[in-house]
């Protein structure tokens, strides 16, 4: 597996002519991530594809009080197991790399999806992920990319931009990987103790529950998740939002109107904020 640092290697490894399958990571990676990328192989697999994961903290995204610096860098670890999973190259580029200016031009998604939800609570977090994704793009030049859906907004941000702007990328969006005790795979875990691992499994119980009630019962949805919330938080948790969403356009749901729903949750626990979400499709409930 080719190590790649500079945009001038990457060129030349991106020229070869074969149809590429790309990965965006922030690294510190885990069953997850390499989930993404045996999916991201097998897709190219038949025409004898390249499969690229990059592996970038990036700074735009994160707000000023949030964990930058804290993010965990376990680069030769990363590439050990990208190793171990075939991937063919991986672009870990420095932060002069990437950012040789100040990044003063940016993607802007349109802020009915993206200052919603994780837009809300972190503002300037999908400009600072479309504007990384898109240069990564724009170097990478990939013929399909890689997703998980347990960023499932960052997913749709993305799956907008790639339409709007004529990008000819086809994205994936892989579904969430789970502990055994069906924790979502996440990097921010390893900032949980013993006991707040096992307090993180509350979240997706919460979402089951709320998929419980959705199908089982006429409660309306805002009734559904602010009793996730309420019991959320009389466990400790601090609550950003748990809401029941349209698929197509994250926007509130209506118990009679709409159909395809996703719970979308976000809370910290001590210090470590989590998201997580559940989708639901009532046509399956008959
Ligand atoms: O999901 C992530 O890890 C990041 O937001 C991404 C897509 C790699 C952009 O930095």
């Amino acid at each position: 597996m080719k190590i790649i640092k500079t945009i001038a290697e990457l060129e030349h490894f991106v020229q070869s002519g074969h149809k590429k399958a790309f990965v965006p990571t922030m690294g510190n990676l885990h069953a997850g991530h390499l989930h993404l990328v045996d999916v991201a192989k097998k897709s190219v697999a038949s025409s004898d594809g390249l499969t690229i994961a990059s592996i970038f903290v990036n700074r735009l995204q994160f707000a000023p009080h949030e964990d930058f610096d804290q993010y965990p860098r376990t680069l030769e670890q990363d590439c050990q197991l990208l190793k171990a999973h075939g991937c063919d190259a991986v672009f870990a580029p420095d932060e002069s790399v990437l950012y040789p200016t100040p990044q003063t031009f940016k993607v802007i998604p349109p802020s009915e999806l993206a200052n919603l939800w994780e837009g809300h609570f972190r503002p300037g977090f999908f400009t600072g992920v479309c504007t990384v994704v898109a240069k990564l793009f724009c170097m990478i030049r990939p013929d399909v990319a890689v997703f998980g859906r347990k960023d499932y907004q960052q997913l749709k941000v993305i799956e907008q931009m790639v339409q709007q702007l004529n990008m000819p990328i086809q994205i994936i969006g892989v579904p969430t990987q789970r502990s055994e005790s069906g924790l979502a795979l996440s990097s921010r875990n390893n900032y949980l103790n013993a006991q707040e691992i096992h307090q993180a499994l509350e979240l997706q119980a919460q979402l089951q529950t709320v998929a419980h009630d959705v199908l089982h019962t006429t409660l309306d949805f805002a009734s559904i998740t602010s009793e996730a919330s309420r019991a959320l938080t009389q466990k400790g948790w601090q609550v950003d939002y748990v809401s029941l969403v349209k698929q197509s356009d994250l926007t509130l749901a209506q118990r009679g109107q709409d159909l395809n729903l996703v719970c979308l949750a976000a809370a910290k626990l001590g210090k470590t904020r989590l998201i997580d979400n559940l989708e639901i499709s009532l046509t399956t409930s008959k």
